[in-house]
C-alpha cells in the first residue's frame, strides 16, 4: 500500500476526529493509499507530545513552518483555528504539499481567493472538513434530489443551534473560547454554524443569488481572556437570513448560541412538487422522506433508517440495521480524498466549494450591516 504521510496541525476537538479517520479508514475501505500519522504540530510541546502518544503519531512539532518544511510529510491537515488557515496553507501549497483544511476556509472571502489561488498555482489534491456532507443520510438526500424525485425546490430551511454562551460570565478569547473573539474566528456562528448549512444547502440545492440578514450580539462586552479586561464583544451572537436560490427556490436559515436546551441542533427540509426532505443532526442516521405520488391511503412520512448497504457508505460499516455515527463523517471525508487521489478527480468540498460559502457568510455579514438585500459573490 502506498504510504500518505499526514502532518496535522492542532490537537483540538478537530485535531481529534482527524486523527480517528486517518486511523481508521484503512479498517472499513479499501483503498491504494495509507494514512502514517507522521507528526503533530501545536505550540505547547507537552501537549502536543501526549497527544502524539496517545494518537500514534510518530514525532512532535512547534513550529508549523517547519512541518511544512519536512520532506517526509505529503499533506498537511490544518486543524487550527481560522485565522491560521491562510497562512499556513498558503505555504504548504507553496511547498508542493496536499492539503486538507478545517471551515470556515477562511476570515473572509478575500482571504480564501488567496488559498484557491496558490493550491490552484501549486496544483495539489485540496479539500476542505465540511463533513456534515458524508453523513450518510445527508449524502443519500442529496441521491434523492440528483434522481429528480423531489422535482422543482421551492424551499431550503436550515437551522444551527446552541445555548453554549448564555452566560455573561463567559470570557471571550484564547484557548477553548477562540470562537467568542472575531479577530480569531472571523464571524460569530455566521462563520462557524451557518458556513456548515450553507455549505450543505448549497451542494444540495445549486447556489445562492442574494441574502438578507440580520445579527445580534446580545453580550455586548466579556472578559478577554488574554488581555485580562472587558472588552467589547465583535461576533454575531445570532444570525438569521433569507436566501434566494439560482433554481427560484427560496431559503431561511437561522443560527444562534442562545437557543436554551439545544447543544448542536442542526435540522435542514427541503419541499419540493413532488416530494420533502428533512433532516436532524440529533438523530442523524434517520432521514425524513414525504413523496406526494405514494398511493393515498398510505401517504405520510418515511423514516429511513440510512443503515442498508446500498444507503451511502452503508456497506463498508456494520450489518443492516446497526447505525454509525458522528465521528464516520469524517472517516468519510478520507476516504473519499483517497479515492479522489486515485481516481484523479478531486473529491469535493474543495477550496473552490470553501470559497463560494465565505462568499455566502460575506454577504450574509455585509447585509446584516447595510440591512439591505446583498448580491453573493460567485466564484470564477
Ligand atoms: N468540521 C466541523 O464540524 C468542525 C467542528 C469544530 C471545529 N471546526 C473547525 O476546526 C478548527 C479547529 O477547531 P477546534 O474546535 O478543533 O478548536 P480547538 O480549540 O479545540 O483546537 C485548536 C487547536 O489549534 C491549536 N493551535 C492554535 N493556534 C495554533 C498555531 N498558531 N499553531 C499550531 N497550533 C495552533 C491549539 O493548540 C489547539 O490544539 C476551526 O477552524 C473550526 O472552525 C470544524
Amino acid at each position: 500500500m502506498k504510504e500518505l504521510r499526514v502532518g496535522i496541525i492542532g490537537y483540538g476537538f478537530m485535531g481529534r476526529t482527524h486523527s480517528n479517520a486517518f486511523r481508521r479508514v484503512n479498517n472499513f475501505f479499501d483503498l491504494e493509499y495509507q494514512p502514517v500519522l507522521k507528526a503533530v504540530c501545536a505550540r505547547d510541546a507537552g501537549k502536543a507530545k501526549r497527544f502524539a502518544e496517545t494518537w500514534g503519531y510518530q514525532s512532535v512539532e512547534t513550529d508549523w513552518r517547519k512541518l511544512i518544511g519536512r520532506d517526509d510529510i505529503d499533506l498537511i491537515d490544518i486543524a487550527s483555528p481560522n485565522n491560521t488557515h491562510a497562512e499556513i496553507a498558503i505555504a504548504a501549497a507553496k511547498a508542493g504539499k496536499m492539503i486538507l483544511c478545517e471551515k470556515p476556509l477562511a476570515l473572509n472571502g478575500p482571504e480564501a481567493e488567496k488559498m484557491v489561488a496558490a493550491v490552484q498555482k501549486a496544483k495539489i489534491p485540496n479539500m476542505v472538513w465540511y463533513n456534515y456532507r458524508r453523513v450518510p443520510a445527508v449524502t443519500m438526500a442529496k441521491q434523492l434530489i440528483d434522481e429528480g424525485r423531489l422535482g422543482r425546490i421551492f424551499h431550503y430551511r436550515a437551522k444551527f443551534l446552541q445555548d453554549w454562551t448564555i452566560s455573561a460570565d463567559l470570557p471571550q478569547g484564547g484557548t477553548a473560547l477562540w470562537r467568542l473573539d472575531a479577530k480569531v474566528a472571523g464571524s460569530g456562528v455566521t462563520g462557524d454554524l451557518l458556513a456548515h448549512c450553507i455549505d450543505t444547502a448549497m451542494w444540495l440545492n445549486g447556489s445562492i443569488d442574494t441574502v438578507t440578514a440580520m445579527t445580534e450580539t446580545f453580550i455586548k462586552e466579556r472578559k478577554h481572556n488574554l488581555t485580562g479586561k472587558m472588552e467589547k464583544v465583535t461576533i454575531d451572537d445570532a444570525s438569521a437570513f433569507l436566501a434566494r436560490f439560482s433554481n427560484g427556490s427560496l431559503a431561511t436559515f437561522e443560527s444562534t448560541r442562545y437557543a436554551r436546551g439545544h447543544k448542536a441542533l442542526y435540522t435542514l427540509e427541503i419541499n419540493g412538487e413532488h416530494a420533502s426532505i428533512a433532516w436532524d443532526l440529533h438523530d442523524l442516521h434517520r432521514l425524513q422522506y414525504f413523496d406526494h405520488r405514494d398511493e393515498g391511503k398510505l401517504r405520510g412520512w418515511r423514516s429511513i433508517h440510512v443503515t442498508d448497504s446500498d444507503q451511502p457508505y452503508m456497506k463498508n460499516w456494520w450489518v443492516p440495521g446497526l447505525q454509525i455515527g458522528y465521528e464516520h463523517t469524517f472517516v468519510h471525508q478520507v476516504a473519499d480524498f483517497i479515492q479522489g487521489l486515485q481516481d484523479g478527480q478531486m473529491a469535493s468540498p474543495t477550496f473552490k466549494d470553501g470559497l463560494a460559502t465565505d462568499y455566502v457568510t460575506d454577504a450574509v455579514l455585509a447585509s446584516a450591516k447595510s440591512k439591505q438585500w446583498v448580491k453573493v459573490k460567485k466564484v470564477k
